[in-house]
């Protein structure tokens, strides 16, 4: 069975069959995450933008351990250039791995590398882990395409932003969870930063009444068993 463990802000893990696909790892620098010797040592990093939230330490685990980080071509592009084994795809369709595939999908925001520069455009991804779907919608706005996601996949398991500020908030994260129709859907971007402060309790009673949808709220460090959940994928 699959295990999602949070590692706070916008950072997860996906494991099963000692394959462990990490996104957006945020470790140093984020006072709630845990050590970054911790986090178990991925077979592949997804990258959703270069900010410095989701970018986090992902160079510096790509260059320890000579795995490498998915990306849209320029962000990879810098990746690469700082050292890092890079896979540089792009949104439109599925790139296939032995665990299943990754596709980067459409995020609403911006993207550019620490240095301020240019980094492409910001994606989410929907990954097929072992035939369960999961959604990381990486930092974005709601936007109507979501619509299309939920229409083609069985979604499983989202993880969508509910911190506001920068991304969706609590009420559109519920319409985008309306749109998205997962499963499960665990909020995160929020509370790391005092902007984007958010009562996740709020966020569950509303997705769960508003959108009749199971939701988890997963504390820095712990985790969650997809065993219950049934899935295919729908194209
Ligand atoms: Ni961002
Ligand atoms: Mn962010």
């Amino acid at each position: 069975m699959a295990k999602i463990k949070y590692w706070g802000h916008a950072c997860f893990t996906l494991e099963k069959n000692g394959k462990v696909v990490l996104i957006d790892p945020f470790i140093s620098g984020n006072p709630s995450a845990p050590h970054l010797d911790t986090l178990p040592i991925p077979d592949l990093i997804l990258v959703s933008h270069g900010h410095q939230d989701h970018l986090g330490d992902a160079i510096l685990i790509s260059k320890k351990n000579h795995i490498p980080i998915l990306a849209v071509f320029e962000l990879a592009n810098y990746c690469e250039s700082k050292g890092a084994k890079v896979i540089a795809a792009h949104m439109g369709s599925k790139i296939n791995f032995d665990f299943g595939w990754v596709m980067m999908t459409q995020a609403q925001h911006s993207s550019s590398t620490p240095e301020g520069n240019y980094a492409g455009v910001p994606v989410g991804f929907l990954i097929n882990f072992y035939g369960k779907i999961f959604y990381h919608a990486g930092d974005t706005a709601l936007f109507n395409d979501m619509k299309i996601l939920g229409e083609n996949y069985f979604i499983d398991l989202a993880m969508l932003p509910i911190g506001g500020y920068f991304t969706m908030g609590i009420d559109e994260a519920v319409q985008a969870v309306n749109l998205l129709n997962p499963k499960i859907v665990i909020p995160m971007h929020y509370g790391t930063f005092d902007v984007i402060k958010q009562d996740p309790e709020k966020f569950l009673e509303k997705a769960q009444k508003e959108a009749h949808c199971k939701c988890i709220i997963l504390q820095t460090g712990s985790e969650y068993e997809t065993s219950n959940l049934i899935s295919s994928a729908k194209i």
